[in-house]
């Protein structure tokens, strides 16, 4: 799948970005469209997607892929709810999302349920969503095993992959999948 230029594609796929704060989200983002990491990555007031445009055989599909960045002083006002309420725009039109948990923090696996119950309160039913296992990279911190995730993710119709942001691993595969999925 190449690369293409911003202006000239042919679909606009809306993707969201959901799951607990620290587990990565913001930078499988800036990996995914600018290959870019950050270890201190900090909230970015006034953006709120990212887009990179993909080929899907001869279909230039733009992904506009959207993150919670900005929403956390609003998190911070509804503080101890989990899941956060999100705006009703942010999943709106929504056709694929990526549900990212930290599979060294069992807490962030643990919630999954609630998120996926939030998105099917507010996106469309038909929405693509894949379940993410983000940081492999720390496989001696794993709190959260391979099978267990993927046996959840079965069970509930999810596609699942586990990526990891800081070295590349299956972080184009899992944005990949899921707009062949829509496509
Ligand atoms: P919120 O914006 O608070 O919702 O967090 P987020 O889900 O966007 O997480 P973010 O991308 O800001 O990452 C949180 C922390 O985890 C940062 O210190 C990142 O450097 C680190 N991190 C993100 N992805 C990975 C990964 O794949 N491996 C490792 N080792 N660290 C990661």
């Amino acid at each position: 799948m190449g690369n293409r230029a911003e202006e000239d594609y042919n679909f606009v796929f809306k993707v969201v970005l959901i799951g607990e704060s620290g587990v990565g989200k913001t930078n499988l983002l800036s990996r995914f469209t600018r290959n870019e990491f950050s270890h201190d990555s900090r909230t970015t007031i006034g953006v709120e997607f990212s887009t990179r445009t993909v080929m899907l055989g001869t279909a230039a599909i733009k992904a506009q892929i959207w993150d919670t960045a900005g929403l956390e002083r609003y998190r911070a006002i509804t503080s101890a709810l989990c899941p956060p309420p999100l705006p009703p725009r942010y999943y709106r039109g929504a056709v694929g999302a990526l549900l990212v948990f930290d599979l060294t923090k069992h807490q962030t696996y643990a919630v999954v349920e609630r998120w996926l119950k939030e998105l099917y309160d507010h996106a469309e039913a038909t929405i693509v969503v894949m379940l993410v296992g983000n940081k492999s990279d720390l496989s001696q911190a794993r709190e959260v095993p391979t099978d267990e995730a993927r046996m959840f993710a079965e069970n509930n119709g999810l596609l699942f992959l586990e990526t990891s942001a800081l070295d590349s691993t299956n972080v184009e595969l899992a944005f990949e999948t899921v707009l062949k999925e829509i496509f």
